[in-house]
């Protein structure tokens, strides 16, 4: 699959966001939205409400990545509220086939994340219900920690049991991606990589996208 950029907004200014929308737009394929809740991670950022008005603000697809404790009971809003993709962790679900499919049935893509410690291999016989998977390469709550290389394999193994599947799943990466671990993970099978401090910390975000999405591009072809 061809190779999509995701920037998160958790590292632009919460002041301005619709502004910050606006300098990777027509650029980027999605705006990733880091909903946290103080309790399934320590930090806390935003709601459905600021989900409503960024889809109001933006022309990009919203990618919601839901950090919080009770996803069963909240990841439907944000798929009725008009996210294009929807991610609750395994490790915060209690019942993640019912809400994986409410969310597609809301008419988003379902998005299932897996924190470092938790095994991909656990969660082969879900994926007829997953639209993305997420390997996460830091511990979640914060943007610009440093990339987990040990996530390396898994993401390998990820990749692997997609194929096996049918290769329809898209493979998601996300914690300290940049221009120094894009290839690396592209390498290993992801193809949607999520940035933070990558984009939202250079300069140019916009150039900083497209550089990401050229070294990923290269690496999926070697
Ligand atoms: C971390 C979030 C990430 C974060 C990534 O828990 O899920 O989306 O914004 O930030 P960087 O790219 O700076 O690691
Ligand atoms: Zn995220």
């Amino acid at each position: 699959m061809a190779v999509q950029i995701s920037p998160s907004i958790l590292s632009a200014d919460f002041s301005r966001l619709a502004d910050e929308a606006t300098r990777v737009e027509g650029i980027a394929d999605w705006l990733h939205v880091d909903v946290m809740d103080n309790h399934f991670v320590p930090n806390l950022t935003l709601g459905l409400p600021i989900v409503e008005s960024l889809l109001k603000a933006t022309s990009l697809p919203i990618d919601c990545h839901l950090m919080i404790e009770s996803p069963d009971r909240w990841a439907p809003s944000y798929a009725e509220a008009g996210a294009g993709s929807v991610t609750i962790h395994a490790e915060a679900a209690k019942a993640p086939v019912r809400t994986l499919r409410a969310i597609r049935s809301a008419g988003a893509r379902s998005g299932f994340a897996l924190n470092p410690a938790t095994p991909v291999d656990y969660y082969e016989d879900l994926l007829p219900e997953i639209d993305m998977l997420l390997v996460m390469t830091v511990e979640p709550g914060f943007g610009g920690q440093k990339f987990l290389d040990v996530m390396l394999p898994k993401l390998s193994r990820a990749r692997a049991l997609i194929e096996k599947h049918g290769g329809e799943v898209w493979l998601q990466v996300d914690g300290g991606v940049s221009a120094e671990t894009i290839e690396r993970c592209a390498e290993a099978g992801a193809d949607v990589f999520v940035a933070g401090s990558a984009v939202y910390g250079a300069e140019d975000a916009a150039k900083a996208v497209h550089d990401l999405r050229a070294l990923a591009a290269a690496a999926q072809q070697a």
